[in-house]
């Protein structure tokens, strides 16, 4: 962005870091602590004629930026190991934020604020990911979550705020690729696929068929978050009564969210469309209504099948799709 600039901040989790400015301008200022205060010492800039520049383990404090205050500015960071969390001061007060998200197999990276969690998925900023880290990032979550409210007593179920998952997953971009593989090569043939669970949630991938469209129904008892990622759906909303009550087109990268009661129906268009369906927690029956109000209570014994352990299925793990919208 124009005249935008990192917080002055010291080394990078002592990674290794290469950049490379590929449009505009960027200056590197490092800075010395005097007095309580933090004095620049010696500005660097660069453009895209310019080499990449390194930045040592060890390095100093420092902030980078685009200086003009009119042209934008690009550039490319490498960070090795990953750069997980940036550690700066805001008017002398130590505050730590997430930076990236990344699965190794292990939680060690991940932050341990919850404040710093949350004020992360907060900002209106894109966090480029794969189902692992997307997994790592909501185990983490609700990790956190439930020691904070266990704090004021013993929690069995933790109730996340809708809007903190709903920013999770607007802020997340999955790539393509690794999702593709969760879709049958048929793209007459929907299905949906399970791509992780633990006790506080279950995610699922659902390949939609053209024209395919749900039963009327609602989820149980279970909050539920639907992430468009390729197509456009309907989401069409009822009223106790099954009277229309709303409807809603969603496009690639639209979140919406559906509380447990909420009566609805989702319904694809005449192309092969694609969602991740977030369900917390994860839902083992609900309720299917046809249009003269008769309600079916609908059991799905898929889940009883998998433990308690969070995990990420392999993208093979495809079954016929049934209510998990
Ligand atoms: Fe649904």
């Amino acid at each position: 962005m124009v005249a935008k600039k990192t917080p002055i901040h010291t080394g990078h989790n002592n990674a290794k870091t290469i950049v490379k400015v590929i449009q505009g301008e960027v200056t590197e200022t490092l800075y010395q602590h005097h007095f309580g205060e933090f004095l620049p010492i010696e500005t660097r800039s660069f453009k895209p004629t310019s080499p990449a520049f390194f930045q040592p383990a060890a390095f100093g404090t420092h902030s980078i930026g685009n200086a003009s205050p009119t042209e934008l500015a690009v550039s490319l960071h490498l960070y090795s190991p990953p750069y997980t969390e940036c550690e700066f001061q805001l008017d002398g007060i130590p505050k730590k934020l997430p930076v990236v998200y990344y699965s190794d197999g292990a939680d060690t990276h991940l932050t341990h604020d919850l404040k710093a969690l949350e004020g992360q998925f907060m900002a209106q900023k894109k966090v480029y990911s794969d189902f692992h880290s997307l997994v790592d990032v909501l185990v983490n979550y609700f990790k956190l979550l439930k020691e904070e409210l266990e704090k004021k007593g013993p929690v069995d179920l933790v109730k996340p705020d809708p809007s903190k998952i709903y920013r999770i997953l607007k802020n997340v971009e999955l790539n393509p690729k690794e999702w593709k593989n969760y879709i049958s090569p048929d793209p007459e043939k929907g299905t949906s696929s399970h791509v992780a669970h633990n006790a506080h949630f279950s995610i699922f991938v659902v390949i939609w068929k053209s024209n395919e469209s749900t039963t009327i129904h609602d989820h149980g008892g279970s909050q539920s978050w639907l992430k468009v990622l390729e197509g456009e759906l309907e989401e069409i909303g009822y009223d106790s009564d099954l009277s229309l009550s709303s409807m809603n087109t969603l496009v690639v990268g639209s979140v919406s969210h559906t509380n447990g009661t909420r009566i609805h129906k989702i319904a694809n268009k005449d192309r092969l469309s694609v969602s991740l369906h977030l369900h917390c927690p994860a839902y083992t029956k609900y309720h299917s209504y046809t249009k003269s109000g008769t309600r079916h209570s609908i059991s799905d014994d898929l889940l009883g099948i998998f433990g308690e352990t969070p995990s990420v299925d392999s993208p093979t793990s495809s079954s016929p799709k049934s209510q998990r919208h």
